[in-house]
């Protein structure tokens, strides 16, 4: 057992970041969405000493993360053109294509189903990663398993610290929420987790409908209701509930409206009010009232509009019980 872990930069590091994905260990690094923990996607015990690290089960896949287009072949099989369109017109960035895998590709990658998810990141230090090792990466965000999303360095240390080799210190992940995934093998594409990129977005550029997969079950294997949680409790409540309440000195907030609280000021994060904002510092003050160690910390509930679904998604899951 490893007792700490090595915090990097690029690009003088980036050798020894390559030569650790080489021998099979894993390394986090910054994406632009969150920071993921990455190891090499076509060595077994690689992959399964991510699942270790974050305590993450064997059922949950991963998604594989490559430099250029031309990889997806050596990953997925009967790609449709559509998959194409919508790589050549997001990536690098923060969109996830479902296609069905090739057959060589690992079930502990996969989780044991018969697809495999691709993305090109848009971050310069994970793109270095793969392009200099020479192989598509497996990087799940790099947190414990249902804990809250990374989106710099101390925080996946603050998870992760001796439990994997080495960090890419690159500073803060630019979007702050994970990426959108989208399944391209169906009739009508379907997303099974919202994000940066929205649907009106996808169906415009893909010119048909495209629709939520939303069964009632759990759609993407991950998608458990708890989910980027917090060790501090939470509770959602409205403007005016939050506006009327008595806190006591051991709770805190999390609003995205100007207001003026009984809450101790210290113990009030106001985040700014555009979804776009929001993300880049939502997962970065849930870790920032974790280590305050108060006994809840209500979020303001956020506007039920097209606009902040994937941030609805990410709240509801981090406020479950
Ligand atoms: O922005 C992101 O997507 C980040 C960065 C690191 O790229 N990654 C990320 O990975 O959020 P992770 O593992 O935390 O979430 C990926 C989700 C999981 O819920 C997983 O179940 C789903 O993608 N997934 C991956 N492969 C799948 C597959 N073959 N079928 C269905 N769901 C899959
Ligand atoms: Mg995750």
């Amino acid at each position: 057992m490893q007792t700490n872990t090595s915090i990097l930069t690029f690009p003088n590091d980036l050798p020894r970041a390559v030569s650790l994905i080489q021998s099979g260990e894993c390394v986090a690094v910054k994406t632009e969405t969150v920071y993921g923990l990455a190891a090499d996607a076509s060595n077994e015990n690689a992959v399964k000493a991510i699942f270790k690290a974050k305590g993450r089960p064997a059922s949950n896949p991963l998604i594989v993360h490559i430099a250029s287009i031309d990889d997806m072949e050596k990953w997925a099989r009967d790609i449709p053109e559509r998959a194409y369109l919508l790589a050549k017109h997001y990536w690098p960035g923060p969109l996830s294509l479902l296609l069905k895998k090739q057959p060589w590709v690992s079930d502990t990658v996969t989780g044991g189903q018969d697809t495999v998810v691709l993305r090109i990141p848009s971050s310069d230090d994970f793109l270095a990663l793969i392009a200099s090792s020479g192989r598509g990466l497996a990087a799940p965000s790099a947190n414990k398993y249902k804990f809250i999303s990374p989106t710099n360095a101390e925080h996946v240390l603050a998870s992760l610290n001796g439990r994997i080799s080495a960090v890419v210190d690159g500073g803060k992940a630019e979007v702050g929420i994970e990426s959108t995934i989208i399944d391209v093998t169906t009739d009508t594409p379907l997303i099974l987790r919202p994000g940066p990129i929205d649907h009106h977005s996808l169906s415009v550029v893909l010119g048909c409908d495209v629709k939520y997969k939303n069964d009632g079950g759990v759609t993407v294997p991950g998608s458990v209701l708890q989910h980027y949680q917090p060790n501090t409790p939470v509770k959602l409540l409205s403007r005016t509930e939050l506006e009327s309440k008595t806190f006591s000195f051991e709770e805190g907030v999390i609003s995205f409206s100007p207001m003026s609280l009984s809450v101790m000021q210290d113990n009030h994060i106001q985040l700014p009010s555009t979804p776009a904002e929001f993300s880049q510092s939502f997962y970065d003050a849930l870790h920032q009232i974790d280590k305050k160690r108060l006994t809840c910390v209500f979020i303001e509930a956020l506007p039920n509009t097209d606009a902040w679904l994937a941030l609805n998604n990410r709240v509801s899951r981090v406020a479950a019980s």
